[in-house]
């Protein structure tokens, strides 16, 4: 069976590393059948597109979405990041962000669970007397009951299926005492329909503290859109570095396609120099196929990965090659 998937490859090192992790997931032998998609900064600055509202619809129609990176210096912050990505994330309703993290060495195998459509990125908020010295800018915090319960329930479900059976939340309930006592609360209600998953609370600035002294105390974590955005890049800097952290922008009801990328931004500094590492990328990949339920091809590419060795030396296209090898 073919998969039709979604490419888009977008600025900076992102198309050089989804041409790697397209050649390691083909190697296994799955079936993709992939159209690509010229979007992102590079395209922006050149016609003024960022993602018509034709293309969104034409991505509803994949089995997923394959992404590398968003992100050019001389476009604006936010613009991409808004227009593209988070328009994706919140019209396919993609509420799960799941990041894993695996270092063996140090006992880390944590999942990191972030709420991916409400939060601080909802967009709440503005300016009133905007360029005056008494200017005025908000950004609030949306919290729904809806958000926050799917969310936690997700995140109860995976830690079940672990062999750890437990699940942290992160947030700020000391200060954050509305956000915080919602996600507390809904955490707490929903914990009673799980006995059998042992649950603990961190606030996010002693999380960090644990995720650089201690990370394998954790199994699942769960925690808002910006704290898990933060902790995330932690997470990736302290299991082998963001070179090799994957991401699964989940629609976990599977009424819209889900978007894979990795952890890691547009590097422009280092782009077309042939030194990215793609194994984030192909990771990612790893969890589409996983998603898609070629869970034997996903897991012959992790393995490939964790026998890959130290690529730190190598090219681009050398470790894509070198992995597609191992398979
Ligand atoms: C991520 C990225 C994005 C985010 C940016 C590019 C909008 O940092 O996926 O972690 O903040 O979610
Ligand atoms: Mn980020």
């Amino acid at each position: 069976m073919s998969h039709r998937i979604a490419v888009i490859g977008g600025d900076g090192i992102g198309p050089e590393v989804v041409a790697e992790a397209l050649k390691v997931a083909r190697a296994t032998g799955v079936d993709l059948d992939t159209v690509e998609y010229d979007l992102g900064g590079a395209r922006y600055l050149r016609d003024g597109t960022i993602l018509p509202d034709e293309v969104l619809e034409e991505l509803r129609g994949f089995d997923a979405i394959l992404l590398g990176a968003v992100g050019t210096p001389g476009v604006p912050p936010g613009v991409i990041e808004r227009g593209l990505l988070l328009t994706i994330r919140f019209a396919l309703d993609q509420y799960i962000n799941q990041r894993p993290f695996v270092l063996p060495e140090r006992d880390i195998d944590m999942i990191v669970i972030r709420e991916n459509t409400e939060g601080s990125y909802a967009g709440e908020g503005g300016f009133l007397r905007h360029g005056t010295p008494h200017e005025i800018a908000t950004q609030g915090s949306v919290n729904t009951r809806m958000g926050v319960e799917r969310c936690i329930r997700y995140s109860f479900e995976l830690a079940r299926s672990r062999e750890r059976k437990h699940l942290t939340l992160v947030h700020k309930t000391n200060v954050l005492t509305f956000a915080g006592d919602l996600w507390q609360r809904t955490f707490d209600i929903v914990a009673a329909e799980y006995p059998d998953v042992g649950t603990a609370y961190n606030h996010v600035d002693a999380a960090c503290i644990h995720f650089v002294q201690d990370p394998a105390r954790f199994d699942v974590v769960v925690t808002d859109n910006l704290f898990g955005d933060i902790l995330t890049d932690l997470g990736g800097a302290v299991s082998g570095g963001i070179g090799f952290a994957a991401s699964g922008n989940l629609n976990p009801d599977r009424v819209a396609p889900s978007l894979f990328e990795p952890v890691h931004g547009s590097a422009p500094d280092i782009a077309g120099t042939g030194t990215a590492n793609p194994i984030a990328a192909v990771l990612s990949t790893a969890m589409l196929l996983d998603f898609l339920g070629e869970t034997g091809a996903a897991e012959r590419i992790r393995a490939a990965c964790a026998k890959a060795g130290d690529t730190a030396s190598m090219s681009t296209t050398a470790i894509g090659d070198h992995v597609a090898g191992l398979l």
